[in-house]
Parts: C-alpha cells; structure tokens; sequence
C-alpha cells in the first residue's frame, strides 16, 4: 500500500477528518444551497453510520482543473468538493468524480439483453432481485436495477458509499427517475460481513454480481499488449482501493458462490428447479484479467474489452 492509500484508509476508518471544501460562492447570505447541501450530507453521513468526519472549508477561488490538482497536493488525501453548481464530487490525485447517473439516462432506458453484456449474462427480470456486493459508482447497479429488478448494492468505501447516497437522493427527485431509484438499497459495508452474516437473515437473490478491484495492467490485451483506455472513474478508484489479495479473491468467491448455494438451499429447490431458475453469480473482468480466485466459469460472456464469467450452482 502507498503512503497516499494509507492516508486514505486512516482517514476512511474515521480517524482522520475528510476535507470537504465548497464554493464560497454558494454560502453568500442570499444564497445558502452550499450549506444546506452540506447540511443534508451530515445528515446521510449520520443517518447511515457512515465513518466520515466532514471539515467544511469555504473556497473563493474557482474550483478549475489547477485548483483541484492543488487541493490533492495540500491534502495528500481525498476531498469532497461541492462546486458552484452545488454538485458534490470526490477529488483523488486530482481527477474530482461523481457518479453522474443522470449522463446515463440514455443506456438505462434501452437497456436490454442485446445491448447490455451484463444483461445477457444475469438473465434477471422484473421482480427478481440482485446483489452488487461491489457498487463503485453504481453504473452497473442502474444496468440491473433497469430490467425492473431490485438492486442491494453494497459499497465498503465509506466515500464511495456517501456519494451513491446522495446521488439516489438527488435523483429520486426527478420524476422518470423514482421508480428506479425506489429498487436500489444502498449499504455501506463490506461484501464479506454481507454474505457471511447479513444475507442469511434475508431474501435469497437470484444474482450475486462482483466487480472488485484488479491491478492497472490487467487492462492490456494478452494479444496485442496495447491497454485498453481506463475510464476517469476507474482511474481514481485505483487511487482510492486496492485490489483485492489472492487469499482475499477466494475468501470472496467462496462466500459469493456459497450464498448462491445457500439461498437455493434455504427454499428447498429440487435440481430441475435450481435449473430453471437459473441462480447465478455474475462477475465482471477485464477482458485478459485471469478468473477471480482461479475459478474456471461455467459461461463466458465477452466484447474486446470486458468478460463476464458466470458461475451456476
Ligand atoms: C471496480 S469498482 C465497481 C464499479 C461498479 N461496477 C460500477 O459500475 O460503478 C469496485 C468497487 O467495489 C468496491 N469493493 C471492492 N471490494 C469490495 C468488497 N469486498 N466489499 C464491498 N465493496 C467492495 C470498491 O470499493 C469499489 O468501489
């Protein structure tokens, strides 16, 4: 681990205080939505456990690409940043991201099985429900969560976490967007405390989807050797998480496929039902990444950049 990761960590398990500087702009006397937005984040934080210590400071500087890079340097740690727009972002080595859903609109409308990868693999539909025991910024979660499905999405990165609250409380106030929003279940912990303590006292789902962590170089094509192009947000999630250790990979395959398991035998399903129902574990590489914990799938579903390895019961 870094010494920028190990700042990060100390300041996710709430020992240290996370900078969260604002438009000054936005906190003049006619204007107070800086404050009330902090206001209803303090409130999130609160409502949700989260171990967050937010340290609100007022900026009178514009918040542009030279400021951010500056802020990262100040800190050596993430800040949240509300800009004068009164957008909340997460700042890591200068690159600010969001989970941005609304840009999304487009995909998660016509989403189906013949556009979306995802769907083609977790063959979910209305009714059924799904566990992204892996949110991030929750783009595959909205994938699911758009076939009428519900979604639990579990986030261990309490920032991460923060973020998707608030944007499904920004959201959910868009009138297209409610039903949606009303499938998603956001929970800020680990995948690992969910399936082995959590989900037996629950519903059983009918897919269990991960996309954890997998070193930068994984993205290269074993072919060609060239890299794929890493996205923004992936690339300071790398700044932000680091991958899982292979002793941490099997802990987490094991837990995911033994909950398949489990939810199949908590109904009591006979084979042929099992079959038709179809249970499944989901879980998303990049496309040269080798298989989580070594598990060889049972079904792959693949384009030149992303793999979707399935695993039945
Ligand atoms: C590659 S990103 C997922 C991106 C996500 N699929 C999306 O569409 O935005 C991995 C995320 O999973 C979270 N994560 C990784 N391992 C986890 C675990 N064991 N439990 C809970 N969250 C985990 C990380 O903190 C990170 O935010």
């Amino acid at each position: 681990m870094n010494q920028q990761k190990r700042d990060d960590s100390q300041a996710l398990s709430g020992s240290a205080p996370v900078p969260l500087v604002y438009a000054a702009t936005l906190s003049t006397p006619s204007n107070h939505s800086a404050l009330s937005s902090i206001d209803a984040i303090s409130t999130l934080i609160e409502q949700n456990q989260l171990p967050i210590h937010l340290t609100p400071k007022a900026s009178d500087q514009k918040l542009t690409q030279k400021y951010r890079q500056q802020l990262s340097e100040e800190y050596q740690s993430p800040v949240l940043i509300i800009d004068d727009k009164g957008e909340l972002s997460l700042l890591i080595e200068g690159i600010s991201v969001a989970p941005n859903w609304a840009k999304l609109q487009r995909r998660v409308v016509s989403a189906g099985r013949k556009s979306e990868l995802l769907l083609q693999a977790a063959k979910l539909s209305a009714g059924q429900s799904a566990l992204d025991a892996t949110a991030g910024f929750g783009h595959d979660s909205l994938i699911l969560a758009s076939t009428g499905a519900q979604v639990t999405m579990l986030e261990q990165q309490p920032l991460l976490a923060l973020l998707l609250l608030v944007e499904q409380q920004k959201m959910v106030q868009e009138p297209n967007w409610q039903k949606l929003m009303a499938r998603l279940d956001i929970v800020h912990c680990t995948a690992e405390s969910y399936l082995a303590h959590a989900l037996p006292q629950r519903m059983a789902f009918d897919v269990v989807y991960l996309d954890p962590m997998f070193p930068g170089d994984s993205y290269e094509n074993s072919k060609t050797g060239k890299g794929a192009k890493v996205g923004k947000h992936m690339q300071a999630l790398h700044g932000l998480v680091a991958p899982p250790s292979k002793e941490a990979e099997v802990s987490l395959f094991d837990l995911a496929k033994n909950a398949i398991a489990d939810s199949q035998d908590a109904q009591g399903q006979n084979q042929d039902r099992l079959e038709a129902t179809g249970r499944r574990l989901i879980i998303k590489r990049p496309i040269s990444a080798p298989h989580l914990a070594g598990q060889t799938p049972d079904e792959v579903w693949q384009n030149d950049v992303v793999r979707f390895d399935g695993y039945f019961a």
